[in-house]
């Protein structure tokens, strides 16, 4: 009797479970709460954190000036541009003397000491960071990531950070969407390159800084916006492209992630109950109103001959979140649609730990590597990150 008592209760148990998930997953194709669950933009410690008070962040008293910028749909973006600490320690003095320190038009913050220290220095290179959902710039692991990149800089060949929020992270307004969060990294690099957003027009003021100064860093959500920026800026805009992107933690596209992805590496793959359902598996991809198609661009980019590239994807074998095999199912589509074209082979480990490939006439270069440990978010903190925009410097 007992097992039987115990066996109703484990099947209605299960049941549950199962109602549940199936009206959470329901749940999901309604956009808004699709998306609250896709970007988690409103799991957001800015409510009680300062953002404009760093120091709790770990950084130095007037080391980061934060600034916004505003999009032609009128959305205002906060950002931060961190200078690194060789160049505070030398401008100390005059960085402190400013007295007022706190979040300006970026009009007014290309102004500032700091921000003048990387706008009127041809020699400088500054890393722009696209963060993963949820949160905010300073949260958790960010803050280390920057430092990461900051610990490139020497001052023969300076490298600053600037690092923002899409909208409706953190203090940016709004709220996200696909096509919102690309605007928004528009009006950003529009912003410190002197263009308009939302033309090729160059009206480039004396302190701006050259598309060819800038790498982009992106990390797990980031790695779709940094991409969709870069296919934006060279191929819809036709502007002079970046000089790198770095992806951390890829992935093809939402639709194929929410096959493999797991919420923090501890539930199952999330759509996995519903592999015996294809119907409604497929009903509810259809659904998806954001569908984060990072291969489309990259391989949009590689294919087109004209178009400068170098692009880095670093993945963790131990990423329970997006599993590397994710962001290798990437790597082989933009190499495959690249080898279409001219090109050496640098270096292929036999592992297929590391692969390099370089079109013949240098406008592409590519880079795969697999790391052993990082996880998910730790990865941009790790000495990998350091190294792979060394590199990029040593160019
Ligand atoms: C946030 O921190 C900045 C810098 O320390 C300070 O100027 C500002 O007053 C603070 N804002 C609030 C709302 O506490
Ligand atoms: C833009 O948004 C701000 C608030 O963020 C508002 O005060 C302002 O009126 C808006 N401007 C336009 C043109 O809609």
């Amino acid at each position: 009797m007992a097992s039987g008592g115990f066996l109703r209760k484990a099947y209605w148990g299960l049941a549950g479970a199962g109602l549940i998930y199936a009206l959470a997953i329901g749940a999901l194709t309604y956009p808004v709460l699709q998306r609250n669950a896709t970007y988690a933009h409103n799991v957001n410690p800015s409510y009680w954190q300062n953002l404009s008070n760093v120091e709790q962040f770990g950084f130095l008293h007037h080391q980061v000036q934060p600034f916004t910028v505003t999009t032609p749909d009128n959305v205002t973006l906060f950002a931060w541009h961190i200078l690194p600490t060789h160049l505070y320690m030398q401008h100390e003095e005059a960085l402190k003397a400013q007295g007022d320190f706190g979040q300006k038009p970026y009009a007014q913050a290309a102004e500032t000491v700091g921000l003048r220290l990387l706008l009127e220095d041809p020699k400088a290179t500054v890393v722009v960071s696209f963060h993963g959902n949820a949160a905010h710039l300073a949260s958790s692991h960010r803050p280390a990531t920057y430092q990461q990149f900051l610990g490139t800089s020497s001052s023969e060949r300076p490298v600053h950070v600037i690092a923002f929020d899409y909208r409706g992270f953190g203090w940016s307004t709004g709220s996200p969407t696909e096509d919102g969060v690309i605007q928004d990294s528009v009006s950003l690099l529009s912003a410190l390159t002197g263009h308009a957003s939302t033309s090729s027009d160059v009206s480039v003021s004396p302190s701006s800084l050259k598309a060819s100064q800038i790498i982009l860093v992106g990390q797990s959500l980031g790695t779709f916006i940094s991409s969709a920026l870069y296919h934006e800026w060279a191929i819809t805009l036709g502007r002079a492209p970046f000089r790198a992107l770095v992806l951390f933690a890829s992935f093809t596209s939402l639709t194929n992630l929410l096959d493999s992805y797991s919420i923090k590496g501890l539930t199952p793959p999330l759509l996995s109950p519903l592999l015996a359902y294809p119907k409604i598996q497929k009903y509810f991809l259809s659904k998806l109103v954001d569908k984060w198609d990072t291969n489309l661009r990259l391989v949009e980019l590689v294919s087109n001959p004209g178009i400068e590239l170098d692009l880095t994807m670093i993945h963790a074998r131990d990423d329970w979140e997006i599993p590397w095999n994710e962001g290798r199912k990437s790597w082989e589509r933009v190499l495959e649609a690249a080898t279409s074209s001219a090109g050496v082979e640098i270096e292929f480990s036999r592992d297929r730990d590391l692969e390099i490939w370089a079109s013949v006439d240098g406008r592409k270069k590519l880079r795969w590597q697999r790391v052993s440990h990082g996880g998910h978010n730790r990865i941009p903190t790790s000495e990998h990150a350091r190294l792979a925009i060394m590199r990029l410097l040593e160019q």
